[in-house]
């Protein structure tokens, strides 16, 4: 699969067969439209409200305006030759107090949405929760509670139900690692609560949740795929002294296997939860089971790696390439993710569900913005994905967050990860450079990769915080 031309050091890099190629989003991130139609509060209506918690004080009232737009949206992704499209389903369209009757309007939206992407020629890929529970339930104490979990189950086979005949895989959660510790730990996500105790009965809760919904989905569309998305960061100590070795493991524990491992029939990492003084009461018996079903894909989201010291003194070395966020950039990380989880676990195929990088896009030309080092971002982690794969691991597809520049949680709107621009103020959507780009890309299935270049010349060596600590 690869010639090497070796006069101008070109490598033709071209993926397998039937290699997916698309894009990503979120309901909350776009939709907008969070009163019509319906929709109750999530737990991010209510977050946004709340002082403070937003960078720029900013909600999800407007967003991308996607819920208005979603033909012109549609249009705009087949025109970008796009294979596949990654969206949410927004619980609280369509079961708005949580738990009991269905709103028909919500039900229906996704329905229109899935037929005009098959009617466009585009693979919807649906994931049932990306993080804007129902308020209702967070009222009932959300992922803490066993029930949110039953609650869960029961929206996703209403959903399965009305759309089975045409959605071929089926995620149940995104992160859920993130839901439990940035929502219920650091509270730095909805519903911003601030206890160990509640993260590790929230995470719990979320393993079950997806368990559940997964019978459901099995027994409903039985020729259906079941799939969930995790975020793996993976870790290394700072140093390698034993506290720092230590801090990294459990880490690496609680981010990188606390919902893989219990997927794939390992339990839960015994020492860590130990460590974290977790008494486990939440578990019942048969949950282990529940949770252990046979998935059918597994979605990988990557953006970084971490470096871990105990005492929490690192700090990432100036110049250190980094996107806007600070998160570093370190491409080989992602090869390195998909070789030790394909030896690790017995999941049948894999496929990068969320990958990309807020960038400060500056640079315009014609109108258009000139993302260079996000267009390097992408291209660098596809190598990587296309070694992987000539490694055996088996990689069905890669889906760049994200479609749009659009509200990025607790950020607000002031990162901009898409590939295509959104103005605020007009809704206009402007491709940037790294979309077209990207479009070859699926078009051609690969690329023609320069091994003589040095992509990192294109990122960004300082960001503001280095700028900060130069100055003190
Ligand atoms: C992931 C989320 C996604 C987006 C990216 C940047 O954690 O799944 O919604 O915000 O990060």
């Amino acid at each position: 699969m690869t010639n090497v031309d070796s006069a101008s050091a070109l490598t033709s890099l071209s993926f397998p067969p039937g290699f997916v190629w698309g894009t990503a989003t979120s309901a909350f991130q776009i939709e907008g439209s969070t009163e019509i139609g319906g929709r109750s509060l999530s737990i991010w209506d209510v977050f946004c409200r709340q002082e403070g918690r937003i960078a720029d004080g900013s909600d999800g009232n407007e967003a991308c305006d996607h819920y208005n737009r979603y033909r012109d949206d549609v249009a705009l992704i087949k025109e970008l030759g796009m294979h596949a499209y990654r969206f949410s389903i927004s619980w609280p369209r369509i079961i708005p107090d949580g738990v009991g009757a269905v709103n028909g309007e919500g039900l229906d939206f996704y329905d229109r949405l899935v037929d005009e992407l098959l009617t466009a020629g585009i693979r919807p890929l649906p994931t049932l929760y990306h993080w804007d529970l129902p308020q209702a339930m967070e009222d009932r104490n959300g992922w803490v509670n066993r029930e949110t979990a039953e609650a869960f189950a029961d929206y996703a086979a209403v959903v399965v139900g009305r759309l089975a005949d045409r959605v071929d895989t089926w995620t149940t959660l995104n992160e859920p690692f993130v839901v439990a510790n940035h929502g219920y730990v650091t509270g730095e996500h909805a519903p911003g609560r601030t206890s160990m105790a509640d993260g590790m009965a929230a995470s719990h809760h979320l393993n079950l949740a997806h368990g559940l919904a997964g019978q459901r989905i099995r027994s409903l569309a039985p020729d259906a795929r079941l799939a969930i998305v995790i975020n793996f960061t993976p870790m290394r100590p700072a140093t390698d002294i034993k506290a720092d070795l230590v801090e990294a493991h459990h880490q690496n524990n609680l981010e990188n296997r606390w919902y893989s491992d219990p997927i794939a029939g390992l339990g839960y990492p015994d020492d860590t939860a130990d460590f974290y003084e977790w008494d486990r009461s939440e578990i019942r018996d048969g949950d282990m089971e529940v949770m252990s079903q046979p998935i059918d894909l597994l979605g990988v989201n990557f953006y970084s790696r971490s470096t871990v010291s105990a005492d929490k003194s690192y700090k990432t070395p100036i110049g250190t390439p980094r996107n806007t966020m600070g998160w570093e950039i370190h491409p080989p990380s992602l090869g390195g993710l998909l070789r030790e989880l394909h030896e690790r676990y017995p999941f049948p195929s894999y496929m990068i569900t969320e990958n990309g990088a807020p960038m400060p896009d500056t640079v315009r030309v014609d109108g258009r913005i000139e993302d260079e080092d996000r267009l390097n971002y992408i291209r660098e982690h596809l190598v990587q994905v296309h070694g992987a794969i000539a490694d055996g691991v088996p990689v069905e597809g890669y889906l760049v967050w994200s479609l749009f520049d659009n509200f990025e949680w607790a950020w607000g709107y002031g990162p901009r990860f898409g590939i295509v621009e959104v103005d605020y103020e007009t809704q206009a959507r402007i491709p940037k450079k790294s979309a077209g780009w990207f479009s070859g890309v699926a078009q051609n299935n690969g690329f023609d990769y320069d091994t003589a270049a040095d992509p990192t010349i294109h990122w960004p060596k300082k960001t503001a915080e280095d700028a900060a600590a130069e100055d003190d």
